[in-house]
């Protein structure tokens, strides 16, 4: 079965200068993601995972090397080009949720769909809709300090999914929930994976790494290792790739 990389990463540096000082975060990153993969990015903290993560969910550029995003370079986007393709085909999950705290959960999930110009109708049968798919039907009302943190988890993943992208940014989705809730969230991951999103998340925990399909794994701005399925590829190598998946 050959597989269509939605994501293409070549040679990716990203530097940032502070005064006099030049810090080099991501150094010559290459990497594909596939459509349809569930992949987790590990490696310890300040080793480049968030870096890499703005420059794939398009909130940042890097600043060498070639990003393409099904098809488009995004490499070298403007920044009201860039918000079009991440609005388009992406959704962000973060640790903390970032859930608006005036707002109730029904109203979080339908604000993406405000700023998109939908009519009210629909965007209240998708944000219910989604709700409901995450077990929240009768939490709609309720404000996030009123919601666990799975629940309010929940909520956000129900926001990523309102506006229907194809693609999942998760940066440690679980990092703030107990072993407990952190696995009721993974296998929401599972489930929207079983349902064709393609997903990258990163994580600390090898345990929800586990959970994933590929595993890359980040070490002071290089990948230093690459797992897909059961296969150990070297990392960066597209050949190595085509290969795994013509199998
Ligand atoms: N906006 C920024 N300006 C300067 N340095 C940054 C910026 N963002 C991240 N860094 C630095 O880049 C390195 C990698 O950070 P990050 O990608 O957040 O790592 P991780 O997510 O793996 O913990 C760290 O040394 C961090 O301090
Ligand atoms: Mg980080």
């Amino acid at each position: 079965m050959s597989r269509h990389a939605e994501i293409e990463l070549k040679d990716i540096v990203k530097t940032y200068h502070m005064g006099a000082e030049t810090l080099t975060t991501l150094k010559k990153v290459s990497l594909r993601v596939y459509r349809g993969e569930f992949m987790a990015i590990v490696g310890p903290s300040g080793s480049g995972k968030s870096t890499l993560m703005n420059i794939i969910g398009c909130l940042d550029t890097p600043s060498e090397g070639q990003y393409i995003i099904d098809g488009q370079d995004a490499s070298r986007m403007s920044d009201n080009q860039l918000a079009r393709v991440r609005n388009e085909k992406i959704g962000f999950i973060f640790q903390s949720f970032h859930l608006l705290s005036q707002l109730s959960a029904f109203e979080n999930v339908e604000l993406p769909l405000v700023y998109r110009g939908m009519p009210a109708k629909q965007r209240r049968e998708i944000a219910s809709g989604m709700l409901a798919q995450m077990g929240l039907a009768d939490k709609q009302n309720h404000k996030p300090r009123q919601l666990s943190g799975g629940q309010q988890q929940r909520v956000a993943i129900a926001r990523a999914l309102a506006s229907q992208p194809s693609i999942l940014l998760a940066d440690e989705p679980t990092g703030a929930l107990d072993t407990k809730t952190g696995k009721e969230v993974m296998g929401i991951f599972q489930q929207l994976h079983r349902q064709g999103h393609t997903i990258i998340l990163i994580t600390h925990d090898p345990g929800v790494a586990e959970a994933a399909e590929s595993v890359i794994r980040i070490t002071d701005g290089i990948i230093t290792e690459e797992r897909r399925g059961n296969h150990a590829i070297q990392p960066g190598s597209p050949d190595g790739l085509e290969e795994h998946y013509r199998q």
